[in-house]
């Protein structure tokens, strides 16, 4: 199976967008280069959250609540998360609070063999401001010292509306150079 981390991080993101949040808050950020260093994510939503044995059981592989895929007999989301990063001597940390809201962060070892590739990032962040749900949804990106943050109203605005015509390939060319001033590389 063919799966990147920016995969993963919408997986882990979209629960965050079901999750009845008002905001969800996704930090990427990558250190390091040619093989060393490190892919961290994390996502923080102000959502419906989850109760100790409902955080057990979304971690458990063999439970699934059967509501949202109810053929499905095991989740995929947060127990494939944690296989993967512990998989390729990276981590992870969860916590939730009912009512409260959830905060998932993962990081993986770009040095190990076995850490998936990071896949596309620019395309992964458009199609996570284009998820319905959530009132807003802010994105702060960081790779090799350099920054830049996303808010979705803020590009909504900009952009006359998320779904209007030509707004989905502004958006594309907006993030992708974006993306690309992050990945020049700079005299120390
Ligand atoms: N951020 C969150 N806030 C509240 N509940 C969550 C959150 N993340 C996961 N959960 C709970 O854990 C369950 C399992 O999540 P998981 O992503 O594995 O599966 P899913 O979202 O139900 O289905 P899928 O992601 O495969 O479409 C969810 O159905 C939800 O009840
Ligand atoms: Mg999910």
């Amino acid at each position: 199976m063919h799966f990147t981390l920016a995969d993963l991080v919408t997986d882990i993101t979209q629960n965050g967008a079901e999750s009845g949040a008002a905001l969800v808050e996704l930090e990427v950020s990558e250190t390091g280069n040619s093989g060393r260093g490190e892919f961290r994510f994390t996502v923080r939503d102000n959502g419906k959250g989850m109760s100790a044995d409902e955080l057990k059981r979304a971690v458990d592989p063999f439970v699934s609540d059967g509501v949202k895929h109810p053929h499905r007999r095991v989740g995929l989301g947060l127990p494939f998360l944690i296989q993967t990063a512990e998989q390729s001597g990276g981590g992870w940390d969860i916590k939730s609070e009912k009512g409260k809201g959830t905060t998932v962060s993962a990081w993986f070892d770009a040095g190990n063999v076995d850490m998936p590739p990071v896949g596309d990032v620019s395309g992964m962040f458009r199609s996570i401001l284009m998820f319905q749900g959530p009132g807003e949804i802010h994105i702060t990106r960081s790779r090799g010292g350099r920054s830049y943050e996303l808010r979705k109203t803020e590009i909504s605005e900009a952009l006359g509306g998320l779904e209007a015509a030509g707004s989905l390939v502004l958006l594309d060319k907006y993030l992708r150079s974006l993306e690309e001033d992050t990945s020049q590389i700079r005299q120390p």
